[in-house]
């Protein structure tokens, strides 16, 4: 029996659609903010070699099971894995990957949000002419001056969070739609002009060899971890995000085919956000492992200075704010659908809730870059110096993102029948399907697997390597 179920929640009205809406959730602060400055922290070229490889053998193949999973399922992640469970007679148990999915975006959302906050102050600063002729030193203390400032992040994590929970509160698809149409090819051209900046008037060989020459001295466990970590946090994979809106995908769609064009979309945004940066870093003198306030040290230096960068810089914030805003949706609708098929309460009731969880959690991140720069508690761990902020981002890409990635893989390639995977996948060519399988069985599971091991250093330990 061929088992079609119906989303309560909609439906994305074409193939079209879904590509777009999955990218808008893919697209956001992970390729624009994060990318560059991990890359830059990471020691550029190894960090990026390892992000690609794991785009193209883990990204992939868990972003076509988590597809999978959530089209066969068509509900929230946590319904869908149990819908699912039942369907394959696996255990009950599974739901838990879909719970902690659910933590995984608030968690996530609950930083994502401040750091948004960054992006709409500066669409402010950068209007204002703020940034007109402004030195690499002025555009630090404009920064500092932010981030140091407690109340003002504050305002701003709140706005993002109510910009966000009004998408959420009026259905995803009506929501979403528009809104990624036309400001996706907006913000690639942006970040195009950038470039042309960059090439112009900064020292964009640097910039070239910095992040495509690996240095393989740099190559460490831990940034092997972090760099597979960013892949999986920038496709918005193992938490339920894709999941979700694969649950809204029309029957007929192929799943491959779309899984495909938006890791390239996302991957792309990625590798040119660092070739607009870095050239700009290199040609101030500034420091490419400054850590997260990069893109906010460095952009604003190019707009003070170019041509019509008062409009140029503006509309880039805006469009950042508007690629974060997209993916934040996303981190939060698995949790707010669920409320709802859980509690039957409306969406507004179920929107309002979790975006309150999600703001006060955020508090935490607020304080992180300025009253509470660390958590003692750790003192004497691993963990030392780490704020609440550093352990929120390394708890969900790292090490939760990831895990849920497998399971979902383990689910999706062996523990669903032949029949429901073939059917639902639909792919007609039948190498590529082996492939899927193939990287889905056993390279994903093993190669995230093998790489927590060297984290946690059981392998050294038993000598392995
Ligand atoms: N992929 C988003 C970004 O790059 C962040 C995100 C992670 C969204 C996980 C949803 C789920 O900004």
């Amino acid at each position: 029996m061929a088992t079609v179920r119906t989303s309560i929640h909609g439906y994305w009205s074409s193939r079209f659609v879904f590509v777009l809406a999955a990218a808008g959730s893919a697209v956001g602060l992970g390729n624009i903010w994060k990318f560059p400055y991990m890359a830059g922290e990471n020691g550029g070229g190894a960090f990026v070699l390892i992000y690609l490889i794991s785009i193209a053998v883990f990204g992939i193949p868990v972003m076509m099971s988590e597809v999978l999973l959530g089209r066969r399922g068509r509900s929230s992640p946590i319904h869908t894995m149990s819908i699912l469970a039942d369907d394959e007679g696996r255990s009950k148990a599974w739901q838990l990957l879909g719970l902690m999915g659910v933590l995984a975006g608030f968690l996530i959302l609950s930083y994502y949000s401040v750091i948004a906050g960054w992006a709409l102050s500066y669409v402010v600063d950068t209007a204002s002419g703020t940034f007109s002729g402004v030195t690499a030193e002025q555009a630090g203390e404009v920064f500092n001056n932010l981030v140091s400032n407690p109340q003002r992040l504050l305002f701003w994590h709140t706005l993002f969070i109510v910009l966000t929970m009004i998408v959420v509160l009026r259905g995803v698809s009506k929501g979403l739609e528009s809104a990624v149409r036309i400001l996706m090819p907006a913000l690639f051209l942006l970040i195009i002009i950038m470039i042309a900046y960059a090439i112009l008037n900064g020292d964009f060989f640097a910039g070239l060899k910095f992040l495509f020459e690996p240095d393989f001295s740099k190559l460490s466990p831990d940034m092997v971890l972090k760099a597979m970590g960013q892949a999986f946090f920038s496709l918005s994979l193992g938490m339920g995000a894709i999941m979700m809106y694969g649950s809204y995908l029309p029957e007929d769609a192929s799943i491959a085919t779309t899984s495909f064009q938006v890791a390239l979309a996302d991957t792309l945004v990625a590798i040119l956000a660092g070739l607009a940066i870095f050239p700009i870093v290199f040609a101030n003198g500034l420091e490419a492992g400054q850590g997260p306030g990069l893109i906010f040290n460095t952009l604003p230096i190019a707009f003070g200075q170019m041509t019509g960068g008062l409009l140029f810089g503006t509309i880039f914030f805006v469009l950042l704010v508007f690629a974060a805003w997209t993916s934040a949706i996303s981190l939060i609708e698995p949790a707010v659908a669920w409320l709802i098929e859980k509690f039957s309460i409306s969406r507004l009731s179920s929107s309002i809730i979790c975006g309150f969880v999600t703001w006060f959690v955020g508090l935490g991140t607020v304080y992180s870059f300025n009253t509470w720069t660390k958590i003692e508690v750790f003192n004497g761990t691993f963990l030392e110096g780490k704020s609440f902020f550093d352990l929120l981002d390394y708890l969900t890409s790292n090490i939760m993102l990831p895990l849920g990635g497998i399971l979902i893989c383990i689910f999706a390639a062996w523990l669903m029948t032949e029949k429901s995977r073939h059917d639902e996948l639909k792919i007609k060519h039948d190498g590529a399907y082996k492939l899927w399988r193939f990287l889905a069985r056993y390279v994903t599971p093993i190669g995230v697997i093998f790489i927590f091991l060297h984290v946690l250093g059981v392998l050294e330990k038993i000598n392995l390597t």
